[in-house]
């Protein structure tokens, strides 16, 4: 039997406010970003839930020195750094918060769009270093462009709809979409083969699973439309880095915009020498915003489990 309250262990830099919920309804809360794995093990043993962003990785050996933990939050979408089945086969729950940085990351896909479309991270330290190079920089429009959107769940869908109010053609690759979903979203449902072929810029929404791991793989990248860009504020193993490289050097590529990197923090890469490479640190999901829903939803949903058993994903 277990007494007194129950009690979460905040593992990173998440919003006060999930802090707060968690006291407002009796939850013992202990915020401590930035523990090492070895630190992490000795301590969990005395929580009954761990609220985490992306940093923690919660693998199995965590999981095995976490005897009262009943509950792992994700205060953000991918739970690809939570053993889920590891999780599952110790009765863990494993919960996310599906919607609450949904448009955020959107909206830094479109950022992105532009970015590239534009070249406004180069030209902006261009004129910053005093060079006003006005005739280095020729953009390309988005209107009339088509934008390919591999995986049209809950942020592609957000992202083809403002791609539609750009005025673009928006296609789509999704095996879960249905046609009737792609008709209501004005979007057009392509095999993954020919959306890459028409695509002017290609944006990815999937999570990282085994289905989709290297999705932009080598022989994807051959198919892409000559010249075409690629966003990518998913995941970094979706896309073979190597072979990006090359085809952005060989011009078969125009451009890349990367939130997402194979290995992070990606504090170097061949890909950082290219200048029709824009790259930002995994900050989809970064707006106050976000940040503030995505940890209020998840500190709710902890609370609602570790208080009365009921499980949501907000
Ligand atoms: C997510 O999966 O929601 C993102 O990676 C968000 C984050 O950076 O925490």
């Amino acid at each position: 039997e277990r007494q007194g309250k129950p009690r979460v262990l905040v593992a990173d830099k998440l919003s006060p406010a999930a802090v707060e919920i968690f006291r407002a309804r009796g939850i013992e809360a202990d915020l401590r970003p930035g523990l090492a794995p070895s630190a992490l093990r000795e301590i969990i043993g005395t929580y009954d839930g761990l609220a985490i962003r992306s940093a923690t990785k919660v693998t199995r050996e965590l999981l095995a020195a976490a005897d009262r933990l009943r509950v792992v939050g994700r205060a953000g979408i991918g739970v690809d750094n939570v053993d889920v089945p590891a999780a599952t086969a110790r009765g863990v729950v494993v919960m996310n918060t599906p919607h609450g940085n949904a448009i955020t990351t959107a909206e830094h896909a479109i950022a992105m769009l532009f970015a590239l479309a534009r070249q406004i991270p180069e030209a902006s330290a261009s004129t910053k270093a005093g060079k006003w190079e006005k005739n280095r920089f020729l953009g390309v429009e988005v209107t009339g462009k088509t934008l390919g959107v591999i995986g049209c769940g809950n942020i592609g869908a957000i992202v083809a709809e403002r791609a539609q109010g750009l005025h673009m053609r928006v296609v789509a690759y999704d095996p879960y979409l249905s046609e009737k979903r792609a008709l209501e979203l004005g979007v057009e449902k392509l095999e993954l083969d020919a959306l890459l072929a028409r695509a002017d810029f290609v944006t990815l929404h999937v999570p990282l699973t085994e289905q989709t791991r290297n999705v932009i793989s080598r022989e994807a990248i051959a198919r892409m439309k000559p010249g075409a860009r690629l966003i990518n504020c998913a995941r970094g193993g979706l896309v073979d880095e190597a072979a990006l490289h090359e085809a952005l050097v060989s011009g078969h590529l125009a451009g890349a915009a990367l939130d997402v990197f194979e290995t992070e923090p990606a504090t170097e890469s061949p890909l950082f020498a290219l200048e029709n490479v824009v790259c930002t640190p995994h900050l989809g999901a970064a707006t106050a915003e976000a940040q503030e829903k995505v940890a209020l939803q998840v500190a709710g949903q902890m609370a609602d489990f570790l208080l009365t058993g009921a499980v949501s994903n907000a």
